[in-house]
């Protein structure tokens, strides 16, 4: 049949379904048929449009049936500054959004109930502002504290990740907003990431790399998902046939959209077969004419298929995949989307709540904190007074405001409290300790009674970015020192104040053994967002108890931790082996015995909390119900999460000391104590076996720990399975 009477047929089938829908008595179509209506109305040319970008942030509609362009944004933890059609961002004030905290604070609130509300206030305001995708979460596993992105991601164990992820992408999806889990997949290092390769083994890949993926798709259904920059086994993970055709969407069953990272495709043929379905990037060509025809996935698709080399059917696939998300979001079929809310007091008490459960309290010694509000207290460091929101690449937020942690603590005190402010170091390229301003900060501190130290990294900006010294994208961090010559001003204000609290931020470990055994209180603050100078004031003089705990392992130094243990990082040419295996984290740090400077899942109160009674029982399908009673045995009310750690005592390959496989969050008022019942499937004792490929579990006796972090295991029970 030639293609133009086709077209005449399917044009009249595609009409008389559309027909058949809007009449009240005849059967009501499914998506599927709607979108099969639709493809057969569209032109080859104008599927091809809706396969790559048509400006910065869009991608190509179909105006005369009713598909707008797909609009999305950056990013992860605030809608992202306006690009409008080109790249330059807007100033615009009316742009200006919520500045929620990033992912790693995320994490550490452990709440997943709290990952739901930040998912809410990011589609609210991503929906106002006319987007349709937005384009989180990260959750790429933390393998090195130098990787540059560790900050917008959420830990390095993939249960947390994907506990975590799941209330992200629900509570985006729910407001009609398709949420994009990214980057898949083993996006962990910016260092060459556009032309490393990762080599690991299938059990490293099924065990630490995938889960986060493959929970977002079958428990939070997430609509569309970014493919990395970086190889996998040699093939961009973009178009990488293993993992997008055969993992994820035949094994995983994922029916959404593939999304390429800006600028991650590299070859139509690839791109066509091995399951890109939009390809996404910046045109930079100068002024109005932009190229987006001549993307890998524009053009050059309509010749290849006109010319027979490429199945029709393969762009059908795609574009059936876009409009699937597009029905789901009610961005065409109808429905009502609501119309989003853009900076509301709930979304600001929603980044507070979320920075208050974010911050850890990792040393209290002479229980130093709280701070009493009736004292003469000096802050010093850049980060008391520097906003962070603008900064960190691609997921800059143009924040409404940005409390400081100046500001928060000015707020907080009262009156008839003498504060006073030494900068401490200089936010300057290749910045050294300054002899000056160390002196100042030394004066502060010795007149004060008590000092606040803020510092650690800083969120990198474009113009400074090749200075390294930043948590940002494109770059890793050159080792695990602060910049700035901050380890010599800690030293000193130290010593002259042994009444110092030191408060970190940044995205992820720091090296801190040049000080930490003469700090009495340090609290790891990651980038809290626009209230975060309000959650540590709050948590600094006692108005909040501290409930965060760390999602990834604080080595004493960078050498401790496995990738650069054994030297694979940050790969040579082009390719970096995961020889450390299922090993990352606590599981290597617990497994081979090694001490870190602060453990995966610490973090501690005001109060204290006593675990008692831990029974555990089997159930059927080989799951297990563990119950624990946690009492708060202190004087303020506090939140704990209780950690259910397992292991398997024999097997016949290694298996970690132990593993995440439950956690719960509860609040307590002093004196109070709940029952916790988390039940474990059978796949919290499975582990993934090469030689059968799949999933096996092993029989034999386990242990489950319940714990306040992992190397602060309070009860364990051992059972057989
Ligand atoms: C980043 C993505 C981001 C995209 C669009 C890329 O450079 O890797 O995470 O969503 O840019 O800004």
């Amino acid at each position: 049949m030639s293609r133009n009477l086709y077209r005449l047929l399917a044009l009249c089938t595609g009409v008389f379904m559309l027909a058949c829908s809007s009449s009240p008595e005849k059967k009501t179509l499914s998506t599927e048929q709607k979108i099969d209506s639709l493809l057969s109305l569209m032109t080859l040319e104008e599927k091809v449009t809706m396969i790559h970008a048509s400006s910065s942030f869009t991608s190509g509609g179909v105006p005369r049936l009713g598909i707008p362009e797909w609009t999305m944004s950056d990013g992860p933890h605030g809608v992202r500054k306006e690009h409008g059609r080109g790249w330059v961002g807007s100033e615009d004030a009316q742009y200006f959004a919520t500045y929620l905290p990033v992912g790693v604070s995320l994490g550490s609130t452990w709440n997943p109930e709290l990952g739901y509300a930040f998912g809410k206030v990011l589609a609210e305001e991503a929906k106002y502002r006319g987007k349709h995708v937005i384009l989180g979460p990260g959750i790429n596993i933390l393998r090195t504290p130098l990787n540059g992105r560790n900050f917008e991601y959420l830990s390095e164990d993939p249960y947390l990740v994907s506990k975590m992820a799941v209330g992200y992408i629900k509570g985006v999806q729910d407001q009609h907003v398709a949420a994009c889990v990214k980057h898949y997949l083993a996006n962990n290092q910016e260092i060459d990431r556009n032309t490393v390769s990762v080599e690991m083994s299938e059990r490293t890949l099924r065990e630490i790399y995938l889960p986060g993926f493959v929970t977002a798709v079958k428990e939070g259904g997430v609509y569309t998902l970014m493919g990395a920059y970086n190889k996998f086994r040699g093939q961009y993970c973009t178009h990488n046939e293993y993992l997008i055709n055969k993992v994820l969407k035949e094994e995983i069953g994922f029916d959404g959209a593939v999304i390429s990272d800006w600028g991650a495709v590299h070859n139509t043929m690839e791109a066509l077969k091995f399951g890109t379905d939009v390809e996404m990037g910046t045109d930079l060509s100068q002024g109005e004419v932009k190229n987006y025809g001549k993307f890998f996935m524009g053009d050059t698709v309509i010749t290849l298929v006109k010319s027979g080399q490429v199945e029709e059917s393969l762009i059908n696939e795609k574009v059936r995949r876009i409009l699937r998300v597009m029905y789901r979001t009610k961005i065409i079929g109808g429905g009502d989307r609501g119309t989003g809310s853009f900076n509301t007091t709930e979304h600001q008490a929603a980044a507070l709540k979320i920075a208050e459960e974010a911050i850890v309290l990792l040393k209290n010694a002479d229980n130093l904190l709280p701070l009493s509000k009736t004292k003469n207290i000096a802050i010093i460091g850049a980060n008391a007074t520097r906003k962070q929101g603008g900064g960190g690449g691609s997921s800059q937020v143009n924040a409404k405001y940005e409390i400081t942690p100046m500001q928060g603590i000015e707020k907080i005190l009262f009156e008839n409290v003498t504060v006073t402010y030494a900068e401490g170091y200089e936010v300057v390229k290749d910045g050294k300790a300054s002899t000056t301003k160390i002196k100042e900060a030394v004066e502060a501190a010795k007149k004060a009674d008590a000092a606040i130290l803020i510092c650690g990294w800083i969120h990198g900006y474009t113009d400074l970015w090749d200075d390294n010294a930043y948590d940002a994208e494109s770059v890793d961090k050159p080792d695990m020192f602060l910049p700035f010559g901050q380890d010599e001003l800690i030293s000193a204000v130290l010593k002259a104040n042994p009444n110092t609290v030191i408060v970190i931020m940044g995205g992820g470990p720091i090296d801190m053994s040049k000080w930490e055994s003469k700090a009495k209180a340090i609290l790891f603050a990651g980038y809290p967002g626009m209230e975060g100078g309000n959650a540590l004031a709050k948590i600094i003089f006692g108005d909040v108890n501290p409930s965060g705990k760390l999602t990834m392992t604080f080595p004493k130094k960078l050498e401790d931790s496995p990738a650069h243990a054994i030297g694979e990082y940050p790969g040579k040419d082009s390719v970096v082996h995961y020889n450390e295996g299922i090993f990352i984290g606590y599981r290597y740090f617990d497994t081979k015995k090694v001490e870190p400077q602060f453990p995966f899942g610490h973090g501690l109160s005001y109060t204290t909390f006593l675990y008692e009674s831990l029974q555990v029982t089997k159930g059927d399908n080989q799951s297990v119900t563990a119950t624990v009673t946690v009492r708060n045995t202190g004087s303020r009310p506090g939140s704990e999460v209780m950690q259910l750690y397992v292991k398997d005592v024999e097997c016949s390959v290694e298996r970690p000391d132990k593993e995440l496989k439950g956690f719960q969050k509860v609040m307590l008022q002093p004196g109070e104590s709940k029952d916790i019942i988390l039940t474990l499937p059978v796949d919290a004792f499975r582990f993934f076996d090469e030689k059968r490929m799949e999933w096996v579990l092993e029989p034999g006796k386990f242990q489950i720990m319940a714990g306040s972090s992992s190397r602060d295991i309070r009860l364990t029970k051992e059972i057989d399975l």
